[in-house]
């Protein structure tokens, strides 16, 4: 995790491997992924092999939406962090080096075992940081940033408007949720979005309108970060390439009206000779762009453009 934001995690996490000396993790990271691929629960999964092979990407997933949320909301500067399914921390970490206005975080893990891990990395995050083992669907203690990353997959589909709105009644300001970029995790961030919209919501993103979501099908909204993958994390999963894309879906919702662009780019653009094509999300639905190539100025700008950015035309200059 060479990542300059990981400073405090990726130390922590290859300090506490290397004090625990897991030997080879390589078959038990195979069980990992068999574990969360087949249905996802936590309850069995090896401790080591979480923090070597998946807490690195679910760390760079959550970075990646921080990132949005500062951009689109500027003015957010929470002091007081809730990191529900908290794992070994990691949106804990994610959110450290995001805003250091934080000054206290709560963690709530159902899990004895993840808990207690969590107890022994919270002292190197910069905030007073308490873990309290117990369920996310029970009384939570508000706070500015809510966070609930890679857990709502944990829970059965029919209970996730009510979970999404019992997490919105702990948010001071903004809830973030993260979820794998699978049809499944799309599945339980648009049931949870429908809910939060209906709870009063604003969204922050990735939607850029309130309407009817428009991914129907056998289309999901996900979007990738690369991460890089450091030498623990490359053994753990026998990989040859130092790095690895991480896809997520994701939601950020506030009490807040936050500046939106006019759409979101919901797949890689294109570029080609006759210019850059966009699949975007609209509030009109989704529809695709081509901003030619003999629109110079627009153009030009177009082929900066990558996938999961905001999008408006005026700021590609087309009219
Ligand atoms: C896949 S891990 C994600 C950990 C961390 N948020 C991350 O992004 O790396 C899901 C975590 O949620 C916890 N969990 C599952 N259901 C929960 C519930 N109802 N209440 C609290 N924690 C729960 C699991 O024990 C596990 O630690």
């Amino acid at each position: 995790m060479s990542d300059e934001l990981s400073v405090r995690f990726g130390p922590a996490v290859e300090a506490w491997l290397a004090k625990a000396q897991p030997g080879p993790l390589r078959e038990k990271v195979g069980t990992l992924r068999h574990a969360y691929e087949g249905g996802a629960s936590s309850a069995r999964v090896d401790l080591a092999a979480y923090l070597a092979a998946r807490a690195p990407a679910t760390f760079a997933a959550i970075s990646a939406t921080l990132r949005q949320i500062k951009s689109l909301a500027p003015e957010f500067a929470p002091v007081s962090l809730l990191d529900v399914g908290a794992g070994p921390g990691t949106a804990s970490f994610a959110a450290a080096a995001h805003f250091p206005s934080l000054t206290q975080a709560r963690l709530v893990e159902g899990d004895a075992r993840f808990a207690a891990l969590a107890e022994e990395l919270a002292p190197q995050l910069p905030f007073a940081a308490t873990v309290h083992r117990g369920s996310l669907l029970n009384a939570l203690a508000p706070a500015n940033l809510v966070i609930a990353a890679y857990v709502l997959a944990e829970l059965p589909l029919d209970q996730m408007a009510q979970a999404a709105t019992h997490l919105w009644r702990a948010t001071e300001t903004v809830l973030l949720l993260v979820e794998p970029g699978t049809p499944q995790g799309f599945a339980r961030i648009k049931v949870a979005r429908a809910a939060l919209l209906k709870a009063g919501g604003h969204l922050i993103g990735p939607c850029t309108h309130g309407e009817a979501c428009p991914m129907q099908g056998a289309d999901w909204c996900h979007f990738k970060t690369r991460l890089q993958r450091s030498r623990a994390h490359m053994h753990a999963k026998g990989g040859i390439v130092p790095f690895e894309d991480e896809a997520f879906s994701w939601l950020a919702v506030a009490r807040f009206a936050a500046r939106r662009p006019e759409a979101r780019i919901i797949a890689p653009p294109q570029v080609g000779k006759a210019g850059v094509a966009l699949r975007l999300c609209t509030s009109a639905g989704l529809q695709d762009e081509v901003i030619a190539s003999r629109a110079k100025p627009a153009y030009k700008q177009a082929k900066k453009l990558r996938w999961g950015d905001g999008f408006s035309r005026h700021e590609t200059g087309e009219a």
